[in-house]
């Protein structure tokens, strides 16, 4: 057994050799019909997966190796609202532009709004490729909601992974992220710093803090957390799905806790 979990642990970091791609996100942000050409190599696995974890612990950058690596696509809900942001406010409905101000104040969407951003975006959900959820579900509502959509596209998960960290390394994450305004990567000042201060080394746009890392709403961000999304975690326990991943050490680290704990499965 320890032989066969050893060999597919192997095979998973070997993935992250042969494929480093960024998967094309263009459905998940448009929505509606739109679809993209996501494919896996033939006999790969297509995972469909949640991340769980309080704001800050490393998702996204998480879910950007796991995507790089092993092919699902990232569905962050936060990235669609920040894209909206970007829109002229004429094109935001009106419960979009209500969203960006619950968002500003580290308050989480109403949910009939997240859940009506992941109805309309179907193709994502049954993308052949697999999908990595990204800050949704937050709440048991949203988590039933996802179960109903899943069950009617005949769609099962694989796993939720839920990243773990104490809160002062977390707010310490949180403070010093700074985001490119531009294509939106994602440094720290301390442990991912860019080449140049304050300049994206990708596309040289200008970094800068989001809006809801301000103390004052990263104090609203965690108590949304503690109330809502932390007991998801015994929701997805009870329905065997949980797989708890501790979040210190090096981005590369915990990637590779979160293959050896997929291989184990
Ligand atoms: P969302 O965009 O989902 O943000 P979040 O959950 O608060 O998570 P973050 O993006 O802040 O952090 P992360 O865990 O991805 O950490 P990261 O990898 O960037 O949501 C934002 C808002 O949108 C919500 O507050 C809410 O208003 C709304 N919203 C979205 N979805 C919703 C929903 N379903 N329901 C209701 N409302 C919703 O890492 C953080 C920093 O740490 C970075 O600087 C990174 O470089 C650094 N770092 C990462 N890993 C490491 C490491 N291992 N060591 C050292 N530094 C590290």
């Amino acid at each position: 057994m320890e032989i066969l979990r050893g060999f597919q642990f192997e095979l998973l970091c070997c993935a992250a050799k042969m494929t480093s791609t960024k998967p094309d996100r263009t459905a998940w942000f448009k929505g509606g019909t739109a679809s993209c050409q996501e494919t896996l190599a033939s006999g790969a696995h297509a995972y469909r997966m949640v991340l769980l974890g309080a704001p800050g612990v490393g998702k996204g950058t998480q879910a950007e190796l796991i995507s790089e690596r092993l092919g699902p696509c990232q569905l962050s809900t936060g990235d669609v609202f920040r894209a909206a942001k970007t829109l002229d406010p004429s094109e935001r409905t009106p419960a979009l532009s209500a969203a960006l101000e619950y968002m500003k104040r580290g308050e989480l969407v109403p949910d009939e709004t997240v859940i009506g951003i992941v109805r309309e975006r179907p193709n994502c959900l049954r993308c052949p490729a697999g999908f990595l959820l990204d800050g949704f579900p937050r709440t048991v509502q949203q988590a039933e909601a996802l179960a109903k959509m899943l069950g009617d596209l005949g769609v099962n998960l694989d796993a939720v992974l839920s990243y773990d960290l104490p809160i002062d390394q977390i707010v310490s994450r949180l403070s010093g992220r700074r985001t490119c305004g531009g294509c939106k990567a994602v440094y720290h000042v301390a442990t991912k710093p860019p080449k140049v201060v304050d300049v994206c080394d990708q596309c040289g746009g200008k970094l800068i803090l989001r809006e809801d890392d301000r103390p004052e709403a990263i104090r609203v961000r965690m108590e949304a957390y503690a109330k809502s999304t932390a007991p998801l975690a015994e929701y997805y326990r009870q329905r065997g799905l949980l797989i708890s991943i501790a979040a210190n050490g090096s981005p590369e680290e915990i990637y590779r806790r979160t293959a050896v704990a997929l291989a184990a499965r």
